[in-house]
């Protein structure tokens, strides 16, 4: 296996290392994680948020943990994200909220979730707002893609969902959704799949992920389309100006802290962009899987530990 690979596995697994987070978070502040967290609390993420806006940059915000350990739990995060959707309402800012169904109560039952959700739904669009549902594992799209079907069916419009590309299951799923005019996100994908459900190749996710949203584009979906991929990137808007598909129909999403110009650049462009800026105490697996993305940003955080 390529040393790159090896360290994005190592890296992917210690994501779910209790003990390891509990030594990062002593950490926090030194390891650098400001550069991709919005911080550990709403108070601190609103002015992030603000400066973004400031930018021409439209943003998400996500209360940051994967899976509760019972429903109360699930109950204190949905609080949460009300009162976050409260005060980006209050202060007039250009965001909306991702969310993960763990978090959200899904491993206490479908029900839980769907619950929880329609009820974010139902106050995002009393704020003018919108709330994405993540993808995680591969164990729990089915669910995911129930619970996202369910919500449409019932009537919610202001929720999208988002496919991820190195799954083989992906381009499926996205024809099955189409038929409900989804608002839909393609990302690459995060997780340590195995290769009996996942793309192992980078090239064939790549390519997993130009069809995705050239697919969703042509049927008419609205098209997050969450890369920081250059290649890509350009790709996508140089189909989206031959097949005359209008900038309003999708955006460009990218996170906190990853290639902030060229977010900037984008916007500057007439493109619409959005900068994930997820906040909240619980940020060691987000941080884990930003840097198995990009080896490099090990060196970044060990620059940071090291530095008097
Ligand atoms: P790729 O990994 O090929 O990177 C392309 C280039 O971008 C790299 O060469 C590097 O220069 C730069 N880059 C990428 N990641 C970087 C990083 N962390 N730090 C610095 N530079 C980096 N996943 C998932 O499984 N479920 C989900 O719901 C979501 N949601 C989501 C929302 C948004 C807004 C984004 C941008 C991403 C996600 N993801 C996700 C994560 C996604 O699956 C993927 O892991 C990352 O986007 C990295 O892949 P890229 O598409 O950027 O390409």
């Amino acid at each position: 296996m390529p040393r790159a690979s090896l360290l994005r596995n190592a890296l992917l697994a210690a994501a779910g290392d209790s003990r390891l987070a509990a030594v990062a978070r002593r950490y926090g502040r030194r390891i650098g994680v400001a550069r991709f967290v919005a911080g550990e609390s709403l108070e601190e993420c609103v002015p992030v948020v603000r400066g973004l806006n400031a930018r021409g940059l439209l943003a998400n915000t996500t209360v940051l943990g994967e899976g509760v350990t019972d429903t109360a739990a699930a109950e204190s995060i949905v609080r949460q994200y009300l009162a976050v959707l409260d005060r980006m309402d209050g202060e007039l800012l250009r965001a909306n909220i991702a969310v993960k169904l763990t978090n959200l109560g899904l491993d206490f039952g479908e029900d839980v979730a769907y619950r929880n959700t329609a009820r974010l739904i139902e106050h995002a669009a009393r704020c003018g707002s919108f709330v994405r549902i993540d993808m995680e594992e591969s164990p729990r799209v089915d669910a995911t893609l129930r619970t996202y079907r369910r919500l449409r069916e019932a009537g919610s419009e202001r929720v999208g969902i988002a496919l991820q590309a190195y799954l083989y299951r992906s381009e499926r799923d996205l024809a099955d959704l189409l038929p409900l005019a989804p608002n839909v996100r393609i990302v690459k994908g995060a997780y340590l799949e195995p290769a009996d459900v996942a793309y192992p190749r980078k090239a064939d996710v790549d390519r997993s992920y130009v069809r995705l949203v050239e697919g969703a584009l042509r049927a008419g979906a609205y098209t997050a389309v969450a890369t920081h991929d250059d290649r890509i990137i350009r790709h996508v808007a140089e189909f989206a100006a031959r097949e005359e598909i209008p900038a309003a129909a999708f955006e460009f999403q990218m996170l906190l802290g990853v290639r902030p110009q060229l977010q900037i650049d984008l916007a500057k462009r007439g493109y619409r962009v959005r900068v994930a800026a997820p906040h909240g105490p619980e940020w060691y697996p987000y941080l884990m899987r930003r840097l198995a993305e990009r080896p490099a940003n090990v060196l970044f955080v060990a620059r940071n530990l090291l530095r008097p």
